[in-house]
């Protein structure tokens, strides 16, 4: 599919009405019952110049946010999927001309993503291969650039995990950083070398080796360095202490945070922002082999702090543990690290909504307002130190499990410990939103490609 920034062209309109702004198509709208709500969408067929239309509802004007802009988008382009067209032009409603744009674009790529890798007949290929939208062409090209690397995390997510092992991870990283991004492949010797023991000690129940990974983008007079940091278990059976059956279910999707990395560092050359980032990933699987990590065991991060075993399923924090010391050595001004960390997250925000931990407000705040320009809610949770003692351990310097109670706040005050003092750092437990199981407007069930274009967007406002 390509975008096209164009005057309108060809026989299909899409178009957009506010609540009670009808006038051009009265009688049509009346016919159908169409009033212009979110959420509702008509087809009609004016005749010249524009054979067919396809309006989809906004909202009260007062109340528009691009976010409702993206999701009428995204109905429009579902529409004009099962009327099989071939190519749509698209008018924007009145507002910011590149802000529209942008979320336009996105919600059409967005809406017509599929992973079909693995079926054998393609039910209903997808038609429509151009889209003409008479907007800003700087936009059009941002809106595809963030759509793309959206969709790249999304085929990672959604990949079966023995085909997305930790050093397919580490692949796809590499080909992602094939224009403009350098990067480091850690293998199973130099990760031992680094004295990361926190991801050697979860890799040791399964087969495959782990990968530890360092991408880079650098811009000539950066404002600032930036760290971005993903959890990559590429599958959790819970180890030793195994899931049930139904709680391994979405396990292949453990790999979010690290996936993220990719998409946004494979975007990066292209939106050229002036920052210098870091993308940092610990890859494995966590696996209950003949040779795998025990409770009570004690791991000691590459940082040099040790971590006694409780539960060989809180293993996230183990990896991250040497990641984050991994990019604190670099002395970045920022840490921002992604992991679908605890299922406590899940129970406290549920599949919509990031739980963001940091002591730094305007990191907070930059975060927040970015997932909302782009339609991605993220919502501040407590770093309280009171909780410290709930993983304090009698053999090591913390333990991997504080009980049920406060899970992702306890996890979260263990992955403060490798972030070095001085540097700024927030943590996104991405647990509830990186899979989904029902579809929405522009993000069919499946992984969702969660904070790429929060982060893509949040780093061009720097
Ligand atoms: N990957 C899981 C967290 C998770 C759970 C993500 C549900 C998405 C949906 C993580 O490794 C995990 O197993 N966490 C445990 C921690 C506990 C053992 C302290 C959890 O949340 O139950
Ligand atoms: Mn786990
Ligand atoms: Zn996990």
């Amino acid at each position: 599919m390509r975008f096209i920034a164009a005057a309108p062209k060809g026989e299909t309109l899409v178009q957009f009405a506010f609540e009670g702004a009808l006038d051009s198509f009265r009688q049509a709208a009346k016919d159908n019952n169409f009033s212009g709500k979110e959420k509702e969408l008509l087809v009609h067929y004016p005749g010249k110049p524009t054979r067919r239309a396809i309006v989809a509802g906004l909202g009260k004007k007062e109340k528009f946010t691009p976010e409702k802009l993206r999701r009428a988008a995204a109905a429009a382009a579902q529409r004009a999927r099962t009327l099989a067209l071939g190519e749509i032009s698209v008018s924007l409603p009145a507002g910011d001309r590149a802000e529209n744009t942008q979320a336009v674009v996105e919600g059409i790529a967005l809406a017509l993503y599929e992973y079909k890798r693995y079926k054998s007949k393609d039910g209903q290929p997808l038609k429509l291969a151009t889209v003409r939208v008479d907007g800003d062409a700087d936009a059009v090209r941002r809106g595809e650039v963030y759509a793309r690397a959206t969709c790249l995390t999304r085929d990672l997510v959604n990949e079966p995990p023995s085909d997305c092992t930790p050093r397919r991870l580490a692949e796809a990283a590499r080909s992602a950083a094939r224009r403009g991004v350098s990067i480091k492949v850690f293998d199973e010797k130099q990760i031992r070398k680094m004295n990361m023991g926190g991801l050697l000690g979860v890799a040791a129940g399964s087969s495959e080796p782990p990968r530890f990974v360092h991408m880079t983008y650098r811009v000539p007079r950066a404002r600032r360095t930036v760290a971005l940091v993903g959890k990559g278990i590429t599958f959790d059976s819970g180890g030793l202490c195994i899931k049930p059956a139904d709680g391994m279910l979405h396990m292949k999707d453990d790999m979010s945070g690290a996936a993220a990395v990719i998409g946004v560092l494979s975007a990066l050359p292209e939106l050229r922002p002036r920052v210098n980032v870091h993308g940092i990933f610990a890859a494995t699987e966590n696996m209950p082999g003949g040779s795998a990590y025990k409770t009570r065991d004690v791991l000691r991060a590459m940082n040099g702090k040790t971590m006694e075993i409780i539960n060989t399923d809180a293993e996230g924090r183990l990896i991250l543990s040497d990641a984050l010391s991994y990019a604190s050595r670099l002395k970045p001004q920022t840490i921002v690290d992604m992991a679908t960390l605890t299922g406590a997250c899940v129970v406290a925000l549920g599949p919509e909504i990031s739980g963001i931990f940091t002591k730094d407000a305007k990191l907070r705040d930059g975060l927040i307002d970015a997932g909302r320009k782009q339609g991605e809610k993220i919502w501040p949770l407590p770093l309280d130190d009171d909780y410290w003692e709930m993983i304090k351990s009698d053999v090591a310097d913390m333990k991997n499990s504080g009980g049920r109670w406060g899970g992702a706040i306890t996890a979260a005050l263990f992955l403060k410990e490798f972030v070095d003092e001085g540097i700024s750092w927030a943590h996104v437990d991405i647990a509830g939103p990186a899979l989904v199981e029902s579809d929405k407007p522009y993000r069919p069930a499946g992984g969702t490609g969660v904070m790429v274009r929060t982060l893509l967007r949040w780093l061009e406002d720097q």
